[in-house]
């Protein structure tokens, strides 16, 4: 049985790649910070008592930040493939925890390598790389653009980039970037964009909000659907050679169009909701990601079924049900006004 090692498994992407390994046939291990309060809910339905002789799910407490554990649970573990998707994974919060970011995004990497290297796992690794490492370098996007980062995150992700590279280079370890571009689902967090407006319009039309604040709309990106990337990652570390891969949809939407997709779908008019919040700006735009992924439908045989007008229904109906069936969801998580939140 193969064995893989996943860190942020409770993230929207590790949910959904142990969800697929498992249906593989894999053994999952995955990597979770603890926390005071439960962060499993995306993979809760997954979750096997570890005593059940058939489970094939292991959760071990960790984080990027702690190298020594890093090293203790390659050895223990000894996984066959290792993805590397922790991260603090938000562009805008960044800007306001640029060390912290540094230290996870960036280092954690490393840290994560040099445990691979120095436990003497023989194993196939994934970096999660970012379309936003491209940055202010204008579309089309592949795997030959320049990097020109627009934020902590996006310098992280470079700095992550080539250590991956290099220790391919230098050690010969299977070693590969998916620089992946935007891509989301019904379990995207709450605070980046799709999610923010989908889970708004699906409160909007249930009564329970009536403005929604946003930053730049014109900002362009290229979203996909989750589920279909981490088939992608999965299938560059099945590959005969280590070497890197875009993944995208070639579509060209700006936030505007999402925003109207969405909310059209629910059968509201968005100009009369949607209004401008200074904060939702970043110090610096990156003003477009759309990518080529033409290298990974030629090599991999990957291609995306789910384009940007497909997504923005999948998630307002998602949310429309998710009010529906959570009963009053409201009252537990109230939608707190902006000033008490992080903005993000
Ligand atoms: P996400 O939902 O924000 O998940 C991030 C995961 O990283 C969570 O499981 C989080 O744990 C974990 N994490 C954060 N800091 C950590 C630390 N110090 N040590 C250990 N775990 C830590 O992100 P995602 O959308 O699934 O993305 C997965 C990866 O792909 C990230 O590296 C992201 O930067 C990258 N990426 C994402 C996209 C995209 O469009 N989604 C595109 C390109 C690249 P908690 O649950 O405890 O917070
Ligand atoms: N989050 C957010 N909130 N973004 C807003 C808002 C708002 O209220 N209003 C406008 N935007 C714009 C942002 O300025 C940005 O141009 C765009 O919407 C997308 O923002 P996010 O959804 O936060 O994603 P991102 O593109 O910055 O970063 C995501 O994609 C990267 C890949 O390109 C994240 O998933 C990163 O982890 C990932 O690497």
């Amino acid at each position: 049985m193969p064995r893989a090692l996943i860190t942020g498994i409770t993230g929207q992407d590790g949910s959904y790649l142990a969800e697929l390994l498992l249906a593989k046939g894999y053994e999952v291990h995955g990597l979770i910070r603890r926390s005071s309060t439960f962060n499993t809910s995306r993979i809760d339905h997954l979750y096997q008592d570890p005593h059940d002789p058939t489970a094939r799910l292991f959760l071990h407490y960790g984080d990027l930040s702690d190298g020594a554990r890093l090293i203790t649970l390659l050895t223990k573990i000894d996984p066959d493939e290792v993805y590397n998707l922790a991260a603090q994974s938000h562009v805008r919060v960044s800007f306001d925890e640029p060390e912290h970011t540094g230290d996870t995004t960036g280092i954690g990497s490393i840290r994560l390598l040099e445990a691979v290297r120095v436990a003497g796992v023989k194993c196939r690794y994934y970096q999660a790389s970012s379309s936003e490492m491209f940055g202010a370098t204008p579309p089309p996007q592949n795997e030959d653009t320049p990097f020109y980062p627009r934020s902590p995150y996006g310098a992280a992700k470079v700095y992550s980039y080539w250590v991956t590279r290099n220790y391919r280079e230098a050690y010969g370890l299977f070693a590969v970037n998916g620089i992946l571009f935007n891509h989301e689902s019904p379990r995207r967090g709450e605070t980046f964009v799709t999610r923010k407006v989908t889970r708004a319009v699906a409160r909007i039309k249930a009564g329970l909000e009536h403005d929604l604040y946003m930053g730049n709309l014109d900002a362009v990106r290229d979203w996909g659907y989750a589920p279909e990337y981490v088939e992608g990652m999965w299938r560059m570390l099945q590959a005969d050679e280590p070497t890197d891969y875009v993944l995208a949809t070639g579509g060209n939407f700006t936030v505007r169009d999402f925003v109207a997709a969405s909310f059209e779908h629910a059968g509201l008019d968005w100009e009369k909701y949607v209004r401008f919040d200074e904060r939702y700006l970043r110090p610096t735009e990156v003003d477009a990601l759309v990518g080529d992924a033409s290298k990974a439908e030629e090599k991999l045989g990957w291609t995306p079924r789910v384009h940007t007008p497909e997504l923005a229904r999948i998630m307002v109906d998602a949310d429309l049900e998710a009010l529906e069936h959570e009963g009053r969801p409201w009252i537990d998580r109230p939608n707190l006004p902006d000033w008490k939140i992080p903005v993000a």
